[in-house]
């Protein structure tokens, strides 16, 4: 079985990359290339198999070329967990044109591209599988984060429609939604000072009282690819410390 993983030189996608490295071979693709080869270094060292591979997933032609690596490498493409993702926090009044495009291109057209490049060949083989990373908070909304909600709420209208079109020719496609999990895109742009606060708040407010870690994710996704999950299509699974009760 092989993965794609995006966003998976840190953060959860690094979690879920190393999760699934325990029973798959793994592409590990991310922006920053020297992360996605450390992430992929770490499987090889627990025994796995894994690519580590540069990719913008804005670029439709980065893209479709990682997915032709992926496959010389390792073969048809089973799974995908396209989860790559920045965040650019601001009030509305503030929100420049050029975050709200990269909101919008990493996030909806990121999925929408790896989508794309793994689809035809899943539909050749009638099988596969699909998962993609919005966020609780596009459900929520969240005052100062207008377009990173906008963009991730995208993401489950776009995964629902794929669902309705590609799940009737054996693929499977499903969205996570995680809560506040302990990463460096909490990090971003706030203060050491204002991340502290913010992990706080969370952590006193979170029905579970505790932030989540990279494997509350990384577990959720890994069964979502699996055979386990084999009759759930088109559904949004939220791994979130009880923040949003759906
Ligand atoms: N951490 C949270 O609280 C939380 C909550 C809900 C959703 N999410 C989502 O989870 C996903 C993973 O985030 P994380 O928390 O692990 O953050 P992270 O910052 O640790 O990891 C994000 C990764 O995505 C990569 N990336 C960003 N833009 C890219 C691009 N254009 N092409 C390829 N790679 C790119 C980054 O280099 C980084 O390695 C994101 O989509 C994020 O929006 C995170």
């Amino acid at each position: 079985m092989h993965v794609i993983v995006t966003g998976a030189a840190s953060g959860i996608g690094r979690g879920t990359a190393l999760r699934l490295g325990r029973r798959m071979k793994v592409t590990v693709a991310d922006r920053d290339g020297e992360g996605a080869r450390r992430v992929a270094a770490e499987i090889e060292a627990a025994g796995g198999q894994a690519l580590g591979v540069e990719v913008d997933v804005t670029s439709r032609e980065a893209v479709f070329a990682m997915v032709e690596s992926a496959r010389r490498a390792f073969g048809p493409v089973d799974a995908l967990f396209a989860n790559a993702g920045v965040n650019r926090r601001n009030p509305v009044d503030q929100i420049t044109e050029a975050d709200w495009d990269l909101m919008m291109a990493t996030h909806v057209k990121g999925v929408f591209l790896c989508c794309q490049a793994v689809l035809g060949e899943m539909v050749e083989r009638g099988q596969g599988a699909i998962v993609n990373t919005a966020s609780d908070f596009a459900i929520m909304g969240v005052a100062g984060n207008a377009a990173y909600t906008a963009a991730k709420a995208a993401i489950y209208s776009l995964t629902k429609s794929l669902a309705c079109e590609f799940t009737p020719r054996g693929i499977r496609v499903n969205a996570i939604g995680p809560g506040p999990i302990d990463t460096p895109i909490l990090a971003s742009g706030r203060s050491v000072e204002q991340h502290a606060a913010t992990l706080q708040k969370f952590t006193n407010t979170l029905p579970l009282g505790r932030m989540g870690q990279p494997e509350d994710v990384a577990i959720v996704v890994d069964f979502l690819l699996s055979d386990r999950a084999s009759y759930i299509s088109g559904q949004i699974l939220h791994p979130n410390g009880g923040q949003l009760m759906w």
